[in-house]
């Protein structure tokens, strides 16, 4: 019988859960890293794996040298681990990797599809999606309709499945594919991607999931029931936002979506020949859609981390997550002049630990710089490359702001407030680094203006301070780690 892992052993098997930081009131503390959903932390373990796989470290395309043999058996292992990751059948489905996110993948998937059935004009993009899962929609598809979600803003819930199927049905034989994200980047609200998957499928679409804000915390298997209907067609994601920097970005997709199609880079790795008249690409997934060297020990440090996840069991990570993600949102709400975005009835709209909030009267730049230099919590601001999203959620608030369009500071202000701030959880994630953030946020929503004195707005509609200024070159220097490394022996040489 398998032994059960416990979570809590591996919680501090994270690179980085000590790094401190001098901060701008002349405290030495510990970073509470809560930016997980931009990426995440590196797991030592599954980053020892990849460094091991150094040793042998020689190239996939050579074949007979010892070496050789292990990085490819390797490389092959990791594509494994990705199609069991999502419980993907290798018989209709492939694994491959690309780029250094899922942002390549989704490129490469857009283009397939909208070259695979020209007639099908237009694909059908949720009005939550990050710009990777809409804008190479609107590239390559004729046409892109955004399909709106449940709620009013500020508490949008997930897809809206009514909706889709009225879109589905008002354009019929139109639909090639609806793209849709597990779960949103901004908000974490999650979607039902297999009931979206269903109606796609009844009306001969393809269904595109963007799960990159979801992998890390729960449970995702191609079909939830088993039933093929229900059965997703493509699944991407990113492996720095699943604990392994310097990892590619992977697409486990169905073979038919690829097959019978040129893929779009060309090169090594992926044509049984080539002749001066022409080239013959391999029918053998995934190498003809990995032209080129790939990143082997980026996708076996990948390969390591979701064998541990599977071993410590998605279901548990998910559940000790949510624990987490209801400490902070309920101390969130308990803070008078907080606003959380998103439904907040997990009930009905379940999430993973992702919540994007603003602060009254606070811009998200001066809050986030705030967080950051006086209590050491790493958060994010912005629109996080969901702007249309991010947008919907915040017009109350944006119309209540009643700017003059004429006033010559009108875009600047808009600007300032058309953001949101947003902490994100990870498995690493303590109940300490949450409060944390809690105790920032009732800091400055006491002393706002104490705050304001100090910093001052700049070009791009963030904050900086007046005297303090991150000291990055001292904090981290190349050149230095790398004197340090060889022990002085490089200023020898010179
Ligand atoms: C939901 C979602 N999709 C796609 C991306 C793009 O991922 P990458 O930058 O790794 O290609 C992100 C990154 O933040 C994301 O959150």
């Amino acid at each position: 019988m398998q032994k059960t892992t416990r979570i809590g052993a591996f919680q501090p098997e994270f690179v980085g859960l000590d790094t401190c930081y001098r901060l701008a009131d002349g405290r030495f503390t510990r970073r509470h890293y809560l930016d997980s959903a931009a990426s995440t932390l590196a797991l030592r373990g599954a980053r020892q794996v990849a460094d091991e796989l150094l040793r042998h470290y020689a190239n996939t395309h050579s074949q007979l040298h010892f070496s050789a043999r292990i990085v490819s058996e390797a490389y092959g292992w990791a594509h494994a681990r990705m199609l069991e990751f999502v419980s993907a059948d290798p018989g209709c489905y492939t694994a491959f990797f690309a780029g250094s996110g899922c942002t390549a993948a989704l490129n490469r998937l857009a283009r397939a599809l909208a070259a695979s059935r020209p007639e099908r004009d237009l694909a059908l993009v949720s009005l939550m999606e990050h710009h990777a899962n809409d804008l190479p929609h609107r590239k390559h598809a004729g046409q892109v309709l955004h399909v709106p979600l449940v709620g009013e803003a500020p508490e949008l819930g997930r897809v809206d499945l009514a909706a889709l199927e009225r879109l589905l049905e008002r354009h019929r034989g139109r639909v090639n594919c609806v793209a849709v994200s597990a779960a949103s980047n901004v908000t974490g609200v999650i979607n039902p991607v297999h009931d979206i998957a269903a109606l796609a499928h009844a009306h001969d679409a393809w269904v595109v999931v963007d799960a990159s804000q979801y992998l890390a915390h729960a449970p995702l298997a191609i079909s939830d029931t088993g039933a093929v209907e229900r059965a997703l067609d493509a699944v991407v994601f990113s492996g720095h936002k699943l604990y392994a920097p310097g990892s590619p970005g992977v697409a486990v997709t169905r073979r038919a979506l690829l097959e019978n199609q040129e893929p779009d880079e060309v090169g090594g790795g992926m044509v049984d020949d080539v002749y001066l008249s022409g080239y013959r690409v391999t029918d053998r997934f995934p190498d003809r859609e990995e032209a080129g060297t790939p990143n082997i020990i980026g996708a076996v440090q990948l390969g390591a981390v979701v064998k541990l996840l599977q071993r410590l069991g998605m279901k548990r990570v998910h559940a000790v997550e949510q624990r987490r993600l209801q400490r902070l949102l309920t101390g969130l709400s308990a803070v008078p002049g907080v606003r959380i975005y998103g439904d907040l009835d997990l009930e009905r709209t379940p999430r993973v630990g992702t919540v994007a909030f603003n602060l009254a009267g606070l811009e998200h730049g001066l809050a986030t710089a705030v967080l950051n230099d006086y209590h050491n919590v790493a958060v994010r601001n912005g629109c996080f490359c969901a702007h249309p999203y991010v947008r919907e959620l915040l017009k109350p608030e944006l119309w209540a702001l009643d700017l003059d369009p004429d006033a010559a500071d009108a875009a600047s202000l808009l600007e300032r407030r058309q953001g949101m701030v947003r902490a994100s959880l990870g498995l690493y994630t303590t109940d300490d680094d949450i409060d944390a953030l809690l105790a920032g946020v009732r800091d400055l929503l006491a002393r706002p203006d104490y705050y304001r004195d100090l910093y001052e707005p700049d070009a791009s509609a963030n904050f900086q301070h007046r005297t303090f200024k991150i000291p990055v070159e001292a904090l981290f220097d190349p050149e230095a780690e790398l004197e340090r490394i060889f022990d002085g022996q490089l200023r020898n040489e010179k």
